[in-house]
């Protein structure tokens, strides 16, 4: 009997999805990479159904990024309630969806109100579900350091942070897509914690870039007010195994080889 698995990856040209559907590929499961630009669309439903035929789960990575949190929420649980529904009439088992650390915490940030209505529209599907927490991806760095630009430097919450890579990400989604659906939820955080400012000042040095980092107490996260482990696990949780140094040099790596 083949133990190969049908996964449908909402989202799958996307950072993390297109890695996810080459982890997929590469173990010899068939993944289907979903986007609206590929005519597979969960927020209008276009596509849903004869891309769910015969898949066993579905990995929603899709995104929209907005601070405008009522277009936002829309997107999210539009979309949920499109894919659980066609989920549900198809008979795929597992619904894993990526979601953000502390997401219930940190009301007051548009976009995570998105998420929040994300969260809500897949427990209330009635589909069997797994929904997976990440912390923000060493990817997200540098929107975070644009983000937090404060004249000539930067300046952050007094926080703890626990970034992690992208592939680890696509790695743990991948694993969970193919057990049974925990119908809760699991944290999924970086090898290091560290305090956000120094974190913040590692990746700054790396690059090159020489721009002090300071902290400012009273900054929460994109308009949520925060305490210092709003970002990271408080419990068990998937830890990744590529270290922040480790996905420096291989970004270092990648540059190179580009240039050559
Ligand atoms: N950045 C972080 O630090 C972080 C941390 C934790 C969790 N996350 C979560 O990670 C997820 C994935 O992020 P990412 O950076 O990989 O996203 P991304 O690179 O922006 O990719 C988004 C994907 O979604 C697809 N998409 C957008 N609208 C769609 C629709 N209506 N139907 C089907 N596909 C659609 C896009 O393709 P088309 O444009 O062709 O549709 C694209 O493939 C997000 O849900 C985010 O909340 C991010």
């Amino acid at each position: 009997m083949s133990t190969s698995k049908k996964v449908v990856v909402i989202g799958g040209t996307g950072l993390v999805g297109s890695k996810a559907v080459a982890i997929l590929r590469n173990a010899g499961h068939e993944a289907v990479a979903a986007s609206s630009r590929n005519g597979i669309n969960a927020f209008t439903g276009e596509g849903l159904q004869a891309a769910l035929a015969g898949a066993d789960a579905v990995i929603d990575v899709s995104n929209l990024m907005s601070f405008d949190e009522p277009v936002i929420r829309n997107f999210f649980a539009t979309s949920s309630r499109n894919l659980t529904e066609a989920e549900k009439s198809a008979g795929v088992r597992h619904h894993v969806v990526l979601s953000i650390v502390g997401t219930s915490g940190l009301s007051g940030n548009p976009y995570v109100g998105g998420k929040q209505a994300q969260e809500e529209a897949v427990k209330a599907s009635g589909q069997d579900y797994t929904i997976v927490r990440a912390t923000q991806f060493y990817e997200f760095l540098d929107a975070l350091a644009d983000a937090y630009a404060d004249g000539a430097g930067l300046k952050v919450p007094d926080i703890a942070f626990q970034p992690i890579a992208a592939a680890d990400v696509a790695a743990a989604l991948v694993k969970v897509a193919l057990e049974n659906p925990r119908n809760g939820i699991v944290d999924l955080a970086g090898p290091d914690r560290g305090a956000f400012a120094q974190v913040m000042r590692s990746y700054l040095a790396a690059k090159g870039d020489g721009r002090a980092v300071g902290v400012d107490a009273s900054l929460g996260y994109f308009g949520a007010p925060v305490t210092a482990t709003s970002l990271v696990p408080t419990g068990d949780f998937i830890q990744g195994r590529i270290t922040l140094a480790d996905w420096l040099r291989q970004q270092n790596n990648e540059t190179k080889v580009e240039k050559s």
